[in-house]
């Protein structure tokens, strides 16, 4: 393994700008937690029944078993590392709905179609509780994995739910309050493909020559564990970056490809790492997809910016390219308040056989159908900031409370409303002399997907946005949209269909677990 040491790693990231932080930041303090906080919620909402056991009326079309196991992959040639991942059974269904990847941790990737019904029985064999959310889809409240929900070793809960997405790379990931991050760092991750007719209209390239690439980072030690905090305080104010760059598992990868057109899709399911995406010889990307599926039409970028838990999707071309020929996928420098981006490499494309295609990049690839910012019925305003009494990031001041709102987080059923998340807020509180922090947040809905309709960037945040701004998609439907150091997003969306809780919060997931997440309530 050409692994790069820690030192080589941060020097490669330029962690000057931490430096101020760890002395201000001991290792030592404990980790915020949000039961340290008085509970200053309103009256409880109505919650749905936990869904435990499968339901007689609903006859699934596909159905899954899926297990979270406490098991040993293969990372580094020679090594076993424990890792905690999700092995699953096809219970009904096509033959490909449930595809496992090759000597991975990564759990098996799931493949349905719009329309269809799904029941899942989730088995928790972990030494602690967990439950699985599948993001990026609109499913009711009791089936999204909300933190309420949460079994025990040894219990099973069984979702239902129909697929009412469109066409796009979803995924699924643990939600068990405080401990997301550590139990999708030892490797509890998988995708969830959903199909539809727009789709197949596309005529994209499909089959082998249509490849998810899950980027991760992480940090083992010297015999080959996994390495999850050992900074402590200091990674979960700043966000966990590993050292080492795993793609579907695998450091070191290599992709190899024949002369013609690919669809590769992005997923990043790091804890907190931020990717500027960009081919070495400077080709640039032509993208179809963003979280939420297909484009309405093919935009190009010089590079792409993603954050947690976003998704991308590219055709590119390989024809033209000599056999044997390489390719480079890197991550580039950017800034991004404190957190600096350094240069290191993320993928090689081998070039290792001719092929011909029949498929052609369409003009127009979906109809989106997206909303118009007329439609919208209210704007609510979210400040991303740091609560220095409480040690803690929050939204609007707060934090994390299990089954409360607030009345500013009550939305009608079927409203369309405007979010506005502002990365511009100053500090409040006093204590433990982290003045004026500035980081990244990437912000994550759950429910339905929303438009990023705009972006307002201040004088003191420029510069570092000018070094990611070029590579954001904004033309799709996004779940994920990342708010950086001095920037005001909006989003547009609807509240549809189910009634309950449902979350929204930073998908940096050690700001998520130290209480950067509040639920919202859909109200009938
Ligand atoms: Cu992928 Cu609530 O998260
Ligand atoms: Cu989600
Ligand atoms: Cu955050």
């Amino acid at each position: 393994m050409t692994k790069l040491t820690r030192r080589d790693f941060i020097r490669l990231a330029g962690a000057g700008a931490a430096t101020a932080v760890i002395t201000a930041c001991s290792p030592n303090a404990p980790a915020p937690t949000a039961t340290s906080l008085p509970d200053t919620a309103l009256p409880q909402a109505t919650l749905p029944p936990p869904a435990a056991i499968a339901t007689e009326g609903f006859v699934p079309d596909v159905e899954f078993a899926l297990n979270a196991v406490q098991e040993t992959a293969v990372i580094f040639p020679g090594t076993d590392t424990n890792v905690w991942r999700y092995t699953g059974e096809l219970m009904k269904g096509e033959a490909n709905a449930l595809q496992p990847i090759p000597d991975s941790y990564l759990g098996p990737i799931l493949r349905v179609r719009k329309g269809q019904k799904v029941r899942i029985h989730f088995t928790n064999d972990l030494p602690e509780t967990s439950i699985i959310h599948w993001h990026g889809l609109h499913i009711p409240a009791n089936m999204d994995g909300h933190p309420q929900y949460v079994i025990d070793n040894g219990q099973t809960y069984v979702y239902e739910f129909e697929v009412r997405n469109r066409a796009g790379m979803y995924w699924y990931h643990p939600h068990p309050h405080g401990r997301t991050g550590s139990q999708v760092y030892a490797g509890m991750a998988g995708l969830f493909l959903v199909s539809d007719d727009e789709e197949d209209a596309a005529n994209l390239p499909s089959g082998e020559y249509d490849i998810p690439l899950v980027l991760q980072d992480r940090t083992f030690k010297e015999d080959g564990q996994l390495s999850y905090m050992s900074n402590g305080m200091m990674d979960m104010m700043m966000g966990t970056l590993g050292d080492e760059m795993l793609v579907n598992g695998k450091p070191d990868a290599t992709l190899p490809v024949a002369t013609r057109a690919y669809r590769l899709r992005f997923l990043n399911g790091s804890n907190s790492r931020i990717y500027k995406l960009g081919w070495e010889d400077g080709t640039p990307f032509t993208v179809i997809g963003t979280d939420g599926g297909l484009l309405e039409k093919p935009v190009e970028r010089p590079y792409l910016t993603l954050a947690p838990a976003e998704r991308v999707e590219i055709w590119v071309d390989f024809n033209g390219r000599s056999l044997g020929s390489e390719m480079k996928l890197i991550s580039q420098p950017f800034t991004a308040g404190e957190i600096r981006g350094g240069q290191f490499p993320i993928l090689t494309v081998k070039v290792e056989r001719e092929a011909t295609d029949n498929v052609s990049l369409p003009a127009q690839l979906s109809t989106p159908a997206f909303h118009d910012v007329s439609e919208s019925e209210r704007t609510r305003t979210v400040e991303l900031m740091m609560d220095m009494g409480v040690g803690s990031w929050t939204l609007n001041g707060r934090v994390f409370e299990m089954t409360a709102v607030s009345e500013d987080e009550i939305v009608q059923m079927g409203a369309i409303e405007t979010w506005e998340y502002r990365n511009d807020v100053a500090s409040s509180g006093g204590g433990m002399g982290m003045m004026n922090m500035t980081l990244p947040h990437p912000i994550h809905m759950h429910g339905e997907q929303f438009q990023v309709i705009s972006r307002e960037i201040n004088d003191d945040g420029k510069a570092g946005w000018d070094t990611l701004s070029e590579g954001f998609v904004d033309e799709g439907w996004k779940d994920v949209v990342l708010v950086m150091p001095g920037e005001r997003v909006k989003v547009l969306r609807r509240f549809g269909d189910y009634a309950g809780l449902y979350l929204y919060h930073c998908h940096n997931l050690e700001h998520e677990d130290m209480g950067m997440m509040r639920n919202f309530e859909v109200r009938a």
